[in-house]
């Protein structure tokens, strides 16, 4: 079904011969490397530089100039999707996202996707992305899911209890459950147009998921908007890999991963990896998974990183694997932990 590629992620995604383990890392361009602050202090904001094709496809490949990767991930943002339905986002340093938020199901009602200029730039940075990148590195494209921006969108920040966001649901389910679909709906445009400006493998991040299972929720707010993406997807494209992030839903993994239709299921550090072998599989059986080591050791590096991941990499060794964070780069640090990091692994393949 698949068309043959020579990269070890697409090997790895597709089931084929494995020639090395892939490994990418969630926000692998970012504050951490001096070359992306460089930019970023010359530009002053973090949108206007996702906004530049050229800039955005300069700092998607800074970190394949810097260490030997399998994968890019384009430079951009999920909070582009709020910005194209014309809410208001900004990202203040150290502060997080401030979203201009929606009240009442008046305002659900009246969104309407009606600032393109907000997520072209992405198709165009893909493009440049795709031409410049080497040929055995997998281009991913990527998507906030719908629970999770609207969790943003009733909360207005990313607020840890996002109890502006509880109550809303609870309040007012049926206009959340619109927000959600119209979310959906543009989701998936979004996700089809960048595998048709050259990303081959999408990333879906639910970073929020953990509020909608813990108001046992998951199902109609995680899982039906994201199928919904997924069959769109599928039904548009014909060679697209879909990996999920629901991230920090524990147990509630094995629901979300048995009811949808993906190549991938991407764990953070919380997550019992031989449980997650035994217990999670995906609704057409397929089993890689991605992850998960905790971001904090990478921090740290030394012996316990070391350790960590030959343990990671032991547990994953009878499936497939795509090795990555539990959750993105923190921004403190060191870029050599990640020399550190790749040259373990590659080691353990020798
Ligand atoms: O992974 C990559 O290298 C690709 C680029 C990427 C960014 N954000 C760049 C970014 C990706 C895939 C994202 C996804 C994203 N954005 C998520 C899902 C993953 C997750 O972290 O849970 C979420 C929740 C967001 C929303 C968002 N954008 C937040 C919470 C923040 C602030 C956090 C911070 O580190 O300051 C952003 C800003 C942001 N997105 C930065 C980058 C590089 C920092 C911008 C800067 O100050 O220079």
């Amino acid at each position: 079904m698949y068309e043959k590629r020579s990269s070890s992620l697409i090997d790895t995604i597709s089931n084929n011969n494995k020639k090395r383990i892939p490994i990418w890392l969630m926000r692998q361009a970012g504050r951490y490397l001096p070359e992306y602050r460089k930019i970023r202090e010359k530009e002053g904001s973090f949108l206007t530089m996702c906004l530049n094709p050229k800039l955005a496809s300069e700092i998607t490949l800074q970190p394949l100039k810097r260490y030997d990767l399998d994968a890019a991930i384009v430079f951009s943002d999920i909070l582009t999707i709020p910005l194209a339905l014309g809410k208001k986002v900004e990202f203040k340093e150290n502060r997080g996202p401030e979203i201009e938020t929606v009240k009442d199901k008046k305002e659900v009602e009246n969104l309407e996707f009606n600032r393109r200029e907000f997520l072209e730039p992405v198709y165009e940075t893909l493009e440049i992305v795709k031409k410049k990148k080497p040929k055995e590195c997998a281009l991913i494209g990527f998507a906030g899911a719908p629970f999770t921006l609207a969790a943003y969108m009733t909360q207005g920040s990313g607020e840890k209890n996002f109890v502006k966001c509880v109550s809303f649901f609870n309040q007012e389910e049926r206009a959340f459950l619109l927000l959600l679909d119209k979310l959906a709906d543009l989701t998936a445009f979004h996700l089809i147009n960048q595998i048709k400006s050259g990303a081959e493998v999408l990333q879906i991040f639910d970073s929020h998921a953990k509020i909608a299972a813990e108001n046992n929720k998951l199902r109609e707010f995680c899982i039906n908007p994201v199928e919904k993406i997924i069959k769109r997807v599928r039904q548009e494209t014909n060679n697209s890999y879909i990996i999920c992030f629901p991230r920090n839903i524990g147990r509630n993994y094995i629901e979300y991963a048995a009811n949808l239709e993906l190549n991938c299921i991407s764990l953070d550090q919380n997550v019992d990896r031989r449980w997650a072998i035994e217990n999670i599989r995906p609704k057409n059986q397929i089993r890689c998974y991605q992850g998960n080591l905790d971001p904090k050791i990478l921090v740290k590096g030394g012996k316990r990183m070391q350790e960590e991941t030959k343990r990671i990499l032991q547990d994953f060794a009878d499936v497939n694997h795509i090795f990555n964070l539990g959750h993105g780069v923190l921004k403190e640090t060191a870029p050599e932990n990640i020399t550190e990091l790749i040259k373990i692994i590659r080691d353990q393949e020798k």
